[in-house]
């Protein structure tokens, strides 16, 4: 191993289309102690908190900050404490949000987040996959409660997946409709909605449409569940409509402005976050359920049950390559991921 890595980071927060908005560095090679893992990465996604990282960075600093939080590659070297995995293995992973991440040549991960990559998925199509399921199963079967495994229950229930055909919608609209759920997924433009319809999703609504009249128009009053997944603040009156009493609502992202949860008490329903770093930024109890996680969605991907929502391939984990990836998600209209390959 050559001390020095290469790997693509930030000083300060420039538009995409600065060529120092992300930059090609060399650092120290890390070493695994403890619970880490080191990793060779062959395959890394890129997702929108990327982008809202370095959007959102207010200060130059002297280290650059490394992001990217998805990655398959092969496990280098363990530390004492691992008991999950050995050299060799070839893993999958979200990462943590208060660690180095995987726009690296090496990357050390704690091994309690990170599980074995599916068999019969390709590297990029894995790479794609951690960060949106992890999120996706989170918000589905931890914080609304549905019971993966009750499908006669769930038979009866339906969900509005706001935003089904992005990164997190397209796993989220495959997996309400393994647990049995009745999904009506959002999506705006021809190719977005045959992607969602062919990723789950039993009906397909408008976002930029009223998502009330949207819902309405298709016989369906109420929905017991809704998941969130582009802007509650811009969604959050459809919601409230939309919601039926005694229904669940989980959002993934960030709001403007606070919302009133008073306007949710007659119905009783439940609102819950989401944020997929929770377990390993707050070292949680339950932080190897994310290992658990994705070992479970890795045997879904080997059954054929979920398919990779790999969209584009792009090759070179260079900044120049990551530029143009950042600039592609800052657009707002991608389908599934984007993955980028080391060659
Ligand atoms: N809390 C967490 O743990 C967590 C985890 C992952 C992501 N996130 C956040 O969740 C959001 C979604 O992430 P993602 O990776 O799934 O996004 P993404 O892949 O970038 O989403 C792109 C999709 O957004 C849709 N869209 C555009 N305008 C919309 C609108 N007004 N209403 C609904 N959908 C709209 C587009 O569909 P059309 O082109 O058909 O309009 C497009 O397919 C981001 O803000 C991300 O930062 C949070």
């Amino acid at each position: 191993m050559s001390e020095k890595i290469h790997a693509i980071g930030f000083y300060k927060s420039l538009p995409i289309s600065d060529p120092h908005s992300l930059e090609d560095v060399q650092l120290p090679a890390p070493a695994a102690t403890g619970h880490d893992l080191l990793v060779k990465i062959s395959a890394i996604s890129v997702n929108p908190v990327d982008i809202a990282t370095r959007k959102g960075a207010t200060d130059q600093t002297d280290q650059p900050r490394i992001l990217g939080f998805d990655a398959v590659g092969t496990v280098l070297q363990v530390g004492k404490a691992v008991t999950l995995f050995q050299p060799g293995d070839k893993v999958y992973y979200a990462g943590s949000y208060s660690r180095s991440g995987s726009y690296s040549e090496l990357q050390l991960v704690d091994e309690r987040i990170v599980a074995l990559a599916p068999h019969k998925l390709t590297d990029p199509e894995a790479a794609a996959m951690p960060l949106t399921t992890l999120t996706a199963w989170e918000a589905l079967f931890e914080q609304l409660g549905i019971d993966p495994d009750d499908n006669t229950n769930n038979s009866q229930k339906s969900i509005l997946i706001i935003n089904g055909a992005g990164g997190v919608g397209s796993v989220a609209t495959q997996l309400a409709h393994w647990a049995g759920l009745h999904v009506y997924a959002s999506a705006s433009r021809n190719e977005s909605k045959k992607w969602v319809l062919e990723h789950g999703a039993d009906e397909v609504v408008d976002h930029h449409h009223d998502l009330v009249d949207e819902v309405r128009g298709l016989g369906k009053q109420n929905v017991d569940y809704i998941l969130e997944l582009n802007n509650l603040t811009g969604h959050w009156d459809e919601m409230v409509e939309l919601i039926a009493p005694n229904g669940k609502m989980c959002s993934i992202t960030s709001t403007q402005k606070p919302v009133d949860l008073t306007v949710l008490k007659r119905k009783r329903v439940t609102f819950a976050w989401e944020w997929m770093f929770t377990k390993s930024f707050y070292q949680t109890d339950d932080i190897l359920s994310q290992h658990e996680i994705l070992a479970k969605a890795a045997a879904l991907f080997d059954a054929g049950i979920l398919q990779t929502t790999l969209q584009q391939t792009l090759h070179g984990i260079t900044a120049a390559t990551l530029r143009k990836a950042h600039a592609q998600i800052e657009a707002g209209h991608t389908i599934g991921k984007i993955v980028i390959t080391k060659n």
